[in-house]
């Protein structure tokens, strides 16, 4: 079948339907580094609990969570993604799936200001620093000080977002949340966890905790 004559189905697919929207090099990689469609139906609909939500994928890969988040809720989605080709694609399939709410931004996510976003996912993204096994590709920089500069960015920058703001974790390490979010609930089953903000922690110089 070909997933894009029906865009509206493309959320209830299965993950093997769904990603026959990708290059077969793409769909090797999924069960390890994409989003399955069933954990981003649940994350976008916790993420977005109003119309125009503004919520970012940090590292958002071939755009899976995007787009299935986008079809399912009306919020606003970007996905940032620091390898081309993958941005490249995730608008192919934003564009050919006629979805008008989701777009994607070329960058490294330490060129990303938060305040700009009500809501953020975040699966995985920064592990390839850590580990050689199963990488997307050897194309960019790897080390453990780029793994420790960019959770310390995202930690930082959520750290200052506002109270209210909701954030999911899949597969994620929670000690990298910062405080004053609290774990509305979670699924060991699946690693996913459901946060949001409800109270500040700066210290004097507004440097978070
Ligand atoms: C585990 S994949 C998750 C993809 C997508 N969020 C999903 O759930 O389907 C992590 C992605 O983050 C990207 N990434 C890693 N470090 C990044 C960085 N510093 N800035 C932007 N993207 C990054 C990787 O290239 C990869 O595509």
């Amino acid at each position: 079948m070909n997933s894009f004559e029906h865009p509206d189905h493309l959320s209830e697919l299965d993950d093997d339907d769904f990603d026959l929207i990708y290059p077969l090099e793409i769909r090797d990689l999924s069960s390890i580094h994409w989003t399955p469609v069933s954990i981003a139906r649940k994350a976008a609909k916790f993420l977005v609990n109003k119309p125009g939500t503004r919520v970012l994928d940090i590292g958002c890969g071939p755009g899976k969570f995007c787009t299935v988040g986008a079809l399912v809720t009306e919020g606003q989605f970007t996905g940032v993604e620091q390898r081309e080709h993958l941005c490249d694609l995730a608008r192919l399939t934003i564009g050919k799936a006629k979805i008008s709410n989701a777009k994607i931004i070329h960058a490294n996510i330490t060129q990303i200001d938060f305040s700009n976003y009500d809501a953020f996912y975040l699966f995985n993204p920064f592990e390839e620093n850590l580990f050689a096994m199963g990488l997307i590709d050897e194309i960019v920089v790897r080390s453990d000080a780029l793994f420790e500069e960019y959770t310390v960015y995202v930690t930082n920058q959520l750290a200052r977002a506002p109270v209210g703001t909701r954030l999911v974790t899949y597969c994620g390490c929670p000690a990298d949340v910062p405080n004053g979010y609290e774990c509305q609930r979670s699924s060991i089953e699946y690693s996913l966890t459901f946060w949001e903000k409800t109270s500040h922690h700066f210290l004097e110089d507004n440097r978070p905790e």
